[in-house]
């Protein structure tokens, strides 16, 4: 499985070690040679050389001399990004197990670095028949560092291992992951963190009448599922539920629209938002917060058949309101607003989704953060926006003004499923806002849900955006009350 951060009081003496310090000063005289230190002294000093290694022919010295940034978040991204850096060279020095020495940071800014190597560490290899030579041998990493705790590194544990859950379900392509199967795979993991969780089949979402849905899956031959995992431990600091809503189009061929050139590629990413929200309910359940959180994930494929819905189509939602499908692609919207509204019933605190929604967004920023718009209650994308800032998962906040409804008017139906060629990620987003009757957090992870070259210790394929800043809002608020 993945690797594990274990906490340790002392590194054994002639093992593979990394030390991380703030200044050569910091370097261990007992452990390196006169000769080595005016060596690393010199090149410091003279040459602003940072990065050391030593091949003592039975194991490795490495000594990392940390750069500072002004801005502390900043410095924290920096130390994922340098451990992603040695995740790479560990692994091409074929080293299995590494200790690493970073009393000269602080309890944060280590387990940052240590979060940075588990995640960096990560490969999907279940479709690889060879073992191949490339594939990473690191499995075991110790850390010293007296300020952590093994609560600390135990939580750490748990949530890279979500996040990393969340990029396996996405780099799964769908002739495995299903809607069913999507499903099963968020239930085992309710179950593995001791949660609830309900799957509701095809008859259920057409007696609950979840028009949306349904019509995204019409051209389907396998059933939609929307699952509900909920975790609600005897103590909670909220009275109403956190709900997070994940978009789980297992693939998204554009349906009759259908995606041309190269813009289908990976549309198995589809589900991204669904990965995030099975990742991050896992960890919230498993990490035992006092939150009383839901997780919701309408799931279904976007195909074509003879059946598929098409442009031009009236539907009526769950809540009654009806839609005017005028592109089959704009289909994510269908099936969150479904979501959405059926969130109403739980009476939320506060309800965030999760979606590939749009090119648009990814166009906008790109890879490089989250596009964030809010309605009902500014502090809680204040609150979210620091959570993004602390994980190195960013929000960027859109303009969500009331004028752009206009954008989404039909002639004959409640709305339309499409803006126009302006502020498309907003107009999406305004369209699932007509859903909502709560403080609501729309976030379109088009961008950085999958990326197709390696992007540092967030890796190739699925980067699992959003397991990590949703676990750290829960957290944060699991503290106030
Ligand atoms: N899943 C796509 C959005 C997407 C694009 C995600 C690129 C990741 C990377 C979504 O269902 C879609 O097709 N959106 C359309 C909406 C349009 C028809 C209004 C889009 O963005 O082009
Ligand atoms: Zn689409
Ligand atoms: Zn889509």
């Amino acid at each position: 499985m993945y690797i594990s951060i274990q906490k340790t009081k002392k590194i054994e003496p002639k093992t593979n070690t990394l030390y991380l310090v703030k200044s050569f000063h910091e370097v261990n005289a007992t452990i390196f040679t006169y000769e080595e230190l005016t060596f690393i002294e010199n090149e410091s000093e003279n040459n602003k050389k940072t990065s050391f290694s030593f091949n003592r022919f039975t194991y490795w010295d490495f000594i990392e001399i940390v750069k500072e940034k002004d801005d502390h978040f900043h410095f924290l991204e920096s130390l994922r990004v340098l451990a992603d850096k040695y995740v790479t060279i560990f692994n091409e020095t074929r080293l299995e197990s590494v200790s690493i020495q970073s009393e000269s940071l602080t309890a944060e800014e280590s387990l940052a670095f240590a979060e940075g190597l588990v995640l960096a560490n990560y490969q999907f290899n279940k479709y690889k028949t060879n073992k191949e030579a490339k594939f990473n041998l690191l499995k075991s990493v110790l850390l010293q560092n007296k300020d952590v705790s093994k609560a600390q590194t135990e939580e750490l544990n748990i949530v890279t291992e979500a996040s990393l859950t969340a990029r396996t379900l996405v780099n799964e392509p769908v002739n495995f992951m299903t809607a069913p199967q999507l499903a099963i795979e968020i239930e085992m993991l309710a179950k593995d963190a001791g949660a609830k969780v309900e799957i509701l089949g095809k008859s259920k979402i057409e007696a609950l009448k979840m028009g949306g849905l349904l019509a995204v899956n019409k051209g389907s031959i396998d059933p939609p599922t929307f699952t509900i995992f909920e975790w609600k431990p005897k103590k909670t600091v909220n009275k109403k539920p956190l709900i997070f809503v994940g978009k789980g189009v297992v693939y998204d061929t554009g349906g009759l629209n259908i995606k041309t050139g190269n813009y289908m590629n990976n549309m198995k990413a589809d589900m991204g938002g669904a990965a995030a929200v099975a990742g991050a309910m896992f960890a919230i359940a498993k990490a035992k917060l006092p939150v009383h959180v839901i997780g919701l994930v309408p799931a279904t494929d976007n195909r074509l058949n003879n059946n598929a819905y098409v442009s031009g189509d009236v539907i009526t939602m769950f809540n009654g309101m009806t839609v005017e499908v005028l592109n089959t692609d704009a289909e994510g919207r269908m099936i969150l607003a479904d979501a959405l509204a059926y969130a109403q019933k739980f009476n939320p605190e506060l309800v965030i989704d999760l979606a590939t929604l749009t090119g648009a967004a990814s166009h906008a920023i790109g890879k490089y953060g989250i596009v964030a718009m809010g309605s009902n209650n500014e502090a809680f994308l204040n609150d979210l926006k620091m959570s993004g800032e602390e994980t190195g998962e960013r929000l960027v906040e859109f303009p969500f003004w009331e004028e752009y409804e206009e954008l989404i008017k039909s002639e004959i139906a409640d709305m339309k499923n499409i803006g126009g060629s302006d502020a498309g990620a907003i107009t999406a987003g305004k369209f699932l806002e007509k859903f909502t009757n709560y403080p609501y957090i729309h976030l379109d992870i088009a961008g950085p849900a999958l990326v197709e070259k390696r992007f540092n210790y967030r890796g190739i394929g699925g980067t699992g955006i959003g397991v990590r800043l949703l676990f750290n809002y829960a957290k944060r608020r699991s503290t106030k009350t």
